[in-house]
């Protein structure tokens, strides 16, 4: 009985490391159809016979984000709501500008892995392994250096450089989502209790309040 359970255990376990990526396509393509008012997983496919080329087209991303912001870096993403052809096919990218000492905080992708190629500029990057280790790898990365991030860890992208730098990133979904850490901890609506926070961060209270002030 018990080793029944632990093997559908297991097997649900399998099963949903399997499902942690994008399905794959089963026809050439499903462009997204904006205008469709039914709900799946994924987009409905607009009309083949009407697909064009500019379904799968993108144009702009020489052009650099605007980086005043309070973290001095944006992400500028190529995913489904920019190219509808790119429904159901399980990529995308995004392009991330830095102002210097700018960073892209602590975030996690839920549906994709990520790779990641510096264009101009000097990058720390890092990811955390999940407990109980929580170990941090990281690495400083230069123009035309690639670097890794699995599906679901922690990560970010520090400039130590001494411009701006850019960075292109491909992401195995069409749509990866992104937790930014502190957004989602400090800045839900409605609030997390403080008292939850206080105790998870081992912060005083007056502490967690003004953080939920800044988000
Ligand atoms: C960049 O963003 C800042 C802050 O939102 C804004 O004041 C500024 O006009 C923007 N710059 C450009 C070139 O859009």
């Amino acid at each position: 009985m018990a080793n029944a359970l632990l093997f559908l255990g297991l097997l649900a376990f399998s099963f949903s490391v399997v499902l942690a990526v994008d399905n794959s396509a089963l026809q050439d393509f499903c462009v997204a159809n904006p205008n469709s008012q039914v709900l799946v997983n994924g987009v409905v496919c607009k009309d083949p016979k009407l697909v064009e080329a500019n379904d799968f087209f993108f144009s702009g991303l020489h052009q650099s984000g605007n980086t005043s912001n309070a973290v001095g870096s944006r992400v500028t993403p190529i995913a489904v709501s920019q190219i509808p052809g790119l429904n159901t096919l399980g990529i995308s990218l995004a392009r991330v500008d830095f102002a210097p000492w700018g960073v892209n905080p602590p975030h996690t992708h839920p549906r994709a892995t990520e790779v990641l190629t510096v264009l101009e500029g000097k990058l720390e990057v890092g990811f955390v392994t999940s407990n109980p280790e929580n170990r941090h790898i990281w690495k400083v990365l230069n123009k035309g250096d690639v670097f890794a991030f699995p599906i679901g860890l922690i990560h970010y992208q520090r400039n130590v450089g001494y411009g701006n730098a850019v960075a292109v990133a491909a992401l195995s979904s069409q749509n990866p989502g992104v937790i930014t850490i502190a957004n989602a901890v400090f800045g839900s609506k409605p609030d997390i209790a403080d008292q939850v926070l206080a105790k998870a961060f081992q912060l005083d209270k007056k502490v967690v309040d003004y953080l939920q002030s800044k988000f």
